[in-house]
């Protein structure tokens, strides 16, 4: 079977290479729309969503990242990054921060899907990115949360990368053996 939710479902891949053009602010906004509609335990939509295609902001964001990575005593990530073209966010023009009340982890999951499943949709890439963590958590955390207006009470969620791909990519195999049907 295939519609076109299904047909999306099956396309996405995570994009780690972009082009400079920066999505419209329509496609944005589609995006950050289709973010807010995602469902939530109690409908209590626990995140903010902060787009951010500031690139003095994500290129901050990025080299401090890197920084806390390489002075790391395990260097694998950092050399698996270096050996990728040393980048962490991949030149994404724009990204989806999403802060979250506590326990908003799986709900924050979900407002992920519908970002990068609404970016497929317009042509767009995305990547999910957990390490824009980082910078977040990290010793200059405060620094970058007042620069892109993270709001009080709220922790970091996940973010997601979002442009126009580099070149093409594949989705991951899907492996039908982890499915059992009862009855
Ligand atoms: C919670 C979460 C965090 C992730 N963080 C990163 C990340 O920091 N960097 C990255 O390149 N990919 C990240 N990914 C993407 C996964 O590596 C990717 O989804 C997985 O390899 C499957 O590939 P696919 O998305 O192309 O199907 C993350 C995915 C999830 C769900």
């Amino acid at each position: 079977m295939s519609n076109s939710v299904l047909k999306a479902i099956a396309e996405r891949y995570s994009c780690r290479g972009y082009t400079e053009q920066v999505p419209t602010d329509e496609q944005l906004k589609a995006i950050a729309d289709a973010a807010v509609m995602a469902p939530s335990a109690m409908n209590l939509q626990p995140w903010k969503i902060i787009v951010i295609k500031d690139r003095d902001i994500l290129n901050d964001l990025e080299s401090d990242a890197i920084e806390y990575l390489a002075n790391l005593e395990n260097k694998a990530m950092y050399e698996r990054i270096m050996s990728r073209g040393g980048k962490v966010f991949y030149n994404a023009p724009v990204m989806f921060l999403i802060p979250i009340k506590e326990g908003g982890e799986l709900d924050c999951g979900i407002v992920c899907q519908n970002i990068t499943l609404a970016a497929h949709s317009l042509g767009l890439g995305s990547v999910i990115c957990g390490m824009a963590r980082i910078p977040f958590d990290g010793a200059r955390g405060q620094e970058f949360k007042e620069r892109v207006g993270f709001p009080e009470g709220y922790k970091f969620g996940m973010s997601v990368l979002v442009g126009y791909p580099a070149s093409n990519g594949t989705p991951h195999e899907p492996d039908r053996s982890k499915i059992t049907f009862v009855g």
